[in-house]
């Protein structure tokens, strides 16, 4: 039988062999900083260590020796230290990182040995979707820099011809976020669990691809004012956007992009990647449509109307695997539309977990009933209305750290995140 505390070593052990693998290069690739949006991946390495030992091992216990000193432990507080100005901070080596995590970790598993047997774990599940999600961070970091590929990309399912039609979702009442009975690791913003109402709306079967964002560039969206809010087109100007980050024109009318070092012609038959919210919107009205609500979009991938409750999975209660979502980070780009059948919601609505982030309409903001959790400061201090909620999780994303009441946010003006959109319609 599977205990609470398998689950949880499981979950930490994916976590670390996912952010070695990520880490496990020369010093200096770790100590550049390839982009001014990211921290170098030193950072982030050990950023997981010192969180981990600080939500496990340290919370609660006064007498505790740390491993990762009070002086050092604060150069990987985020909200001191701004991405741009962490690579001049005197942060641990590589080396001196990794004997950290290692350290902390060895600790976690002596406690682990003695937690008791009812105990879901949840701190530990937070710490391991922690880690998780700068793994996913370092991927990002990794598509954006310079030099010759250091990662090796894994194959995914082949697309299949698939309809791009609008998907009816009636109008009733659905459950909206996380049961902890059923997800005892759902993070504070999605609960509490609450029903709403939502009126009946299209949704598309599957994600925008490359090939229909080519026609909007070359139908002029980016030129047209019309088509974009006052903010997002203020920043269409000040950044002078022509297409999705890193796309470039091939000489012929198409497009290539450059993607963790290699430049290849961009696939037409794949979800749209790196586009920000404002782009996401433009696209929307240009083809009639608009971005879902991230209610709407929760209910088109989890609610199965028939009994009138929610699927743990768009696919039903059974965990992912290769033929139902594409996740976990090593295939290093989304599958063609269409390459997951399996993976279907109830309503026949496709890839809504993995490949992409979905842009959604909603501000990030409390569900009625919000209350802070372990980690207070995980959602609270970004409900300030500047940022926008994105969906389903990505190609990069542990299968741990996402679910249907997953809620993840940016700024709209952001990019380098692995995001893409799916319109809808009202009905
Ligand atoms: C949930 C992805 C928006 O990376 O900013 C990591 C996750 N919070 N460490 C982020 C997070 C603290 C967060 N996102
Ligand atoms: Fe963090």
């Amino acid at each position: 039988m599977t205990t609470h505390t398998d689950t949880a070593v499981a979950a930490l052990e994916s976590a670390r062999r996912q952010t070695l693998a990520l880490t496990s290069f020369d010093d200096a690739e770790l100590l550049a900083q390839h982009s001014r949006l990211m921290s170098p991946l030193v950072w982030d390495l050990a950023h997981v260590g010192q969180q981990e030992e600080f939500w496990l091992l340290q919370t609660g216990r006064g007498s505790y020796c740390p491993v990762f000193h009070p002086r050092v432990a604060t150069l990987y507080d985020a909200f001191e230290h701004p991405r741009a100005t962490r690579p001049s901070l005197p942060l641990l080596s590589p080396a001196e990182s990794r004997r950290s995590l290692a350290d902390v970790r060895g600790r976690v598993l002596d406690l682990l040995e003695r937690s008791p047997a009812d105990d879901p774990l949840f701190a530990v599940g937070m710490v391991a979707q922690h880690e998780h999600q700068h793994d996913e961070t370092m991927l990002a970091t990794h598509n954006l820099r310079a030099g010759a590929p250091l990662l090796t990309p894994s194959p995914t399912p082949p697309g299949r011809p698939v309809a791009r039609d609008a998907v009816l979702v009636p109008g009733g009442p659905f459950r909206l976020g996380a049961d902890p009975a059923v997800e005892p690791w759902a993070l504070d913003n999605e609960l509490p669990q609450h029903e709403v109402h939502v009126p009946a709306f299209r949704i598309g079967r599957v994600p925008v691809t490359n090939a229909e964002w080519a026609q909007f560039c070359a139908a002029g969206g980016y030129e047209d004012e019309r088509l974009w809010s006052a903010e997002g087109w203020e920043h269409r100007l000040r950044t002078d956007l022509h297409a999705p980050m890193s796309w470039r024109p091939d000489g012929t009318g198409g497009w290539v992009r450059r993607r963790f070092g290699r430049t290849e012609a961009v696939p037409p038959d794949e979800p749209v990647q790196h586009v920000s919210f404002h782009e996401a919107e433009a696209y929307a009205r240009w083809a009639g449509a608009r971005l879902p609500t991230e209610v709407e979009w929760e209910k088109a991938c989890a609610w199965d109307p028939e009994p009138g409750r929610r699927r743990r999975w768009p696919w039903g209660e059974e965990p992912p695997t290769p033929e139902r979502a594409n996740l976990g980070g090593t295939s290093l780009g989304p599958a063609p539309v269409g390459a997951y059948p399996a993976g279907a919601s109830a309503y026949g609505v496709e890839q809504m977990v993995g490949d992409v982030w979905e842009w959604t309409s909603s501000v990030f903001a409390p569900w009625p009933g919000f209350r802070q959790m372990l980690y207070a400061d995980y959602s609270a201090p970004f409900f300030d209305g500047t940022y926008r909620v994105l969906r389903g999780g990505a190609w990069a994303t542990a299968p741990d750290a996402v679910r249907p009441s997953f809620r993840n946010w940016d700024y709209p003006i952001r990019r380098q995140v692995f995001s893409g959109l799916r319109l809808a319609w009202d009905a």
